[in-house]
Order: C-alpha cells, then structure tokens, then sequence
C-alpha cells in the first residue's frame, strides 16, 4: 500500500480515524468547510470564465445563449458536480478506485471504475490546451506590467496576438514556466498547497475583479448596453450547435466529468452539506463569469471592436480597449493577474486530476506521479505550441490539435463522461440520500433530464458528421 509521503501543513487536521478506503490511511481533511469552497472555485474558476464564456457569448448572439448555459448549468452541471463530490466523500481522492468502492457496495459492475480513467484522460487533454492559454496570459501579464512601470507599450491588437501565436520560443517558455511552478506547488503538498494558495488568490481574486468592474464601468458608460445585450434574450438566434456549446462548457467551467471535484470532495468531513457547497461554488463560478463577460463587453461595445471576436476576444478586444483608456496598462495588468490567477489554479487541479489517477493506476508514488503529471503537462504544451507554429500544416480531422483538444473534450468527451456520471450517481448515491426536496432535485436531473439533455445533443452530433 503506497504511503502518503506530504506532510500534511499546519492548517490541515488529520483526523485519526482509519477509513476503508484502499490507499489512504488516514483520511486528510480540509481546515474548514470554506476552505473546501476556495479550493472548489479556485478549481472551477478559470480561463473557462474569463476567456472562453465571453467570447462564446459573443459568438452566439448575447442573451438566449446565456439563458441556455444558465438552464445547463441548473439542470446539468450543478447536479453533477454535488454528485461527484459525494462519490469523492464516500468512495476516496483516487479517481477509479472511488468509482469501484461505491459501485462495489451497491454490488454495480466494476466497469464504472473507467470513469476514473476518462475523466483523467480528459484532463490531461484539457491540459495540453490550458497550459498553453494560460502561457498567453502569462505574457500578456508581463508585458501589461512593464508598460504600467514605463516601459514599451503593452501588446494590443490582432497582429501583435499573431505575432505572439506565431513565436514558438516565447510560448514554450511561458508554458514551461507555467507547467513547472504548478507542479512544484503540487509535488510540495497537494491540498496543503492548495489551501494556502488559494487562502491568498480566491479574496484577492474578487478584490481585483470588482475594481476592474467599477472602473470600466465608469470610465466607458457601457454597463447598461452589456446587461441588455447578456441578459435580453433574442431566440433568434438560438442553434443546436449552441446548446451543445452551452453544455459543454457548463462541464468544462464547473470541473466536473473528469474527477477533479470528486477528489476535493473526499477531504470533505462526513458532516458536510454537499448540495449547500456545490451550489455555493456553482454560484460563485457563475457570478464571476458574468463579472468578467460584463467587464469585456463595455469596452467592446465603447470601442465598436467585434463581439464575436472568438477565442482572440480577451487577447485583441480587450488590450485594444485598455489602451484608450486612461490607466490603462494599470488596468490590463490588474485583469490579466487576476486572469492568471484563475487560470493558474485550475491548471493546478487539472494536474491534480493527473497525478491522482496516475498514481493509483501505477503504483509509482505521489511525489513520482506528480513529475509524471508535470511532464505529460509540458510535452503537451509544446505540441500544441509547434503545431501552432513549425508543424502548422499538420491538422487531425481538418482541425489544429488545439481545436481538436478542445472539441473532442467539450464536444464529445465530457458529455459522455458526464452521463456515465450522471447514471452513476444516479443510481449509487441518491436512493441514499434522506427524502426531500435534494433528493428529488437530484433525482430528476441526473435520472432524465441530463442523460436526455446529452443523448439527444449526441446523437445529433453523430447524424451531423
Ligand atoms: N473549470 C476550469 C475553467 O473554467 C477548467 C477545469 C476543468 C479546471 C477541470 C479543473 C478541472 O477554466
């Protein structure tokens, strides 16, 4: 039996009591329940919030499409991710063997324990990307703070993002730097680390977030045509490709479907009210996306710059607009932190997704599956990077490989990840939970509402191709 090697830090209690789970001894326990909800949103807050739902918003025409992702996330993701933090709490923090344990106890064939291996090879896809995306903001971020000091004007505008896109030797390095220091802060301690940086990011996160509101707000005038254009439904212009965008990134935003929050759930203490804290982190991703659309938008709107301006949208839009206003590069710097800061926390659960199920499903040790996780991280940024770059005229299926990871996880894999799951729970844990209003909840939307949600987008994708 492989020996917890972290020592676990000051502001994690252990408590002494032995649990059945296989590879834990003792079961490790957040300091506090609050904790476990600085750790959860530091997981599900992250580029999805910030770079990818603005820019799918501006790409399917404002207001209906947020009315969908809303009815997603109520209907699909927040079910699931109070499901899978309650597979973690009872089944343990390795992916597989908790999806053994339960269906075990409920005498359910042993076949679940490959959600535990899906979800950790959507992860390690994810990462490929995320690292990648999270080396531009990097560089936005550094180039932002030295024009704030007085030095060159930060980069804005499309040529300077292509320019960057296509500069391989700026991008590994920010991807290797990115990679390297998440994996130092896991190979020190896995939720000890976290804890205390999240302790740090999540209140200066808000803090920075909410300044930027207010000055963006004030300086363009624009808040009030970005509520309509978020919140005023067009039908229009609804589309089933933009329900199966709604319900990919409901997944991808809220971590769910690859097992990032059925670990974090599994140093929950039994007590805990799992319904309470996943909806209290589904909140909080979901207000802080609106925060971030409702930041992007006025000074794409001030500025008459593109709103369906795609994945380029944080990164032209955006330093086109800081650069007119007054502060500016002190604003840029200030977003892209706070950005970095998001993305640099969730690139740490994703890892954490890695290292687990690596670890379990090779017996090589935390501290070893840490570097294995660090190292598949890095060599998958470098791919995407090249085939950004010196090997451009390589494509999978007519796609980059960026796009292919990007499709192939939110398109098809975490759908698919998210029904098995949603059958699981389903079955496993909500005929034990206590009769009420929870229960019935739960009941309805993991039992029909997700599995029909996903069947009928997939099967549609399937007709489509
Ligand atoms: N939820 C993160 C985001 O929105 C991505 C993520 C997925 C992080 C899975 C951890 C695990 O950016």
């Amino acid at each position: 039996m492989p020996k917890r090697k972290h020592k676990p830090i000051s502001t994690l209690h252990e408590r002494r009591r032995m649990t059945d789970t296989t590879f834990s001894p003792a079961r490790l326990h957040w300091s506090s329940r609050l904790m476990f909800v600085f750790a959860a949103s530091g997981s599900a807050v992250g580029l999805g919030n910030i770079w990818k739902f603005p820019y799918i918003v501006g790409e399917n025409g404002g207001g209906a499409f947020v009315l969908m992702y809303l009815g997603c996330l109520i209907g699909l993701g927040a079910p699931l991710l109070i499901g899978e933090i309650m597979v973690g709490r009872r089944g343990g923090e390795f992916p597989a063997s908790a999806f053994l344990k339960v269906a075990r106890e409920k005498a359910m064939s042993s076949a679940w324990g490959g959600l535990g291996a899906l979800g950790a090879v959507i992860a390690i896809m994810i990462l490929a990307f995320y690292s990648v995306v999270s080396g531009w903001v990097g560089i936005y971020t550094l180039d932002f703070a030295a024009a704030a000091l007085g030095g060159d004007a930060a980069r804005t505008g499309a040529d300077a993002f292509s320019a960057m896109l296509a500069d391989p030797i700026v991008q590994l390095s920010a991807v290797t730097v990115i990679a390297l220091t998440a994996g130092l802060v896991i190979y020190f301690d896995v939720t000890g680390g976290i804890q205390s940086v999240m302790r740090i990011v999540a209140p200066l996160f808000a803090v920075l977030l909410v300044v930027m509101l207010v000055m963006v707000a004030s300086t363009t005038g624009k808040l009030g045509e970005a509520m309509t254009y978020m919140f005023r439904p067009d039908f229009s212009a609804l589309s089933l490709d933009a329900f199966g965008e709604a319900l990919g990134h409901a997944f991808f935003t809220l971590s769910v479907g690859m097992c990032g929050m059925l670990i974090y759930g599994a140093y929950l203490d039994d007590g805990a009210n799992v319904p309470r804290l996943g909806f209290a982190v589904a909140i909080l991703d979901t207000a802080i996306a609106f925060a971030a659309a409702l930041i992007i938008f006025p000074i794409v709107f001030a500025f008459e710059l593109e709103s369906n301006g795609g994945p380029g949208l944080l990164f032209i839009a955006l330093p086109q607009g800081f650069s007119l206003l007054p502060a500016g590069d002190l604003l840029g710097f200030g977003f892209f932190t706070a950005t970095l800061l998001a993305a640099f926390s969730s690139l740490i659960a994703l890892m954490i997704i890695a290292r687990h199920w690596l670890d379990e499903t090779f017996r090589i040790g935390g501290q070893n599956a840490t570097l294995a996780a660090t190292l598949a991280t890095w060599v998958g940024g470098i791919a995407v990077t090249l085939s950004m770059t010196v090997w451009d005229s390589i494509s999978i299926f007519g796609r980059s490989l960026f796009d292919f990871l990007d499709e192939a996880t939110s398109a098809w894999l975490l759908p698919i990840s998210g029904l098995g799951m949603a059958i699981f729970v389903s079955r496993a844990i909500v005929p034990t939970l206590p009769d009420g209003p929870v229960k019935t909840y739960l009941d309805i939307c993991l039992s029909y509402v997700a599995p029909l949600g996903i069947l009928i987008f997939t099967v549609s994708k399937l007709l489509d191709l």
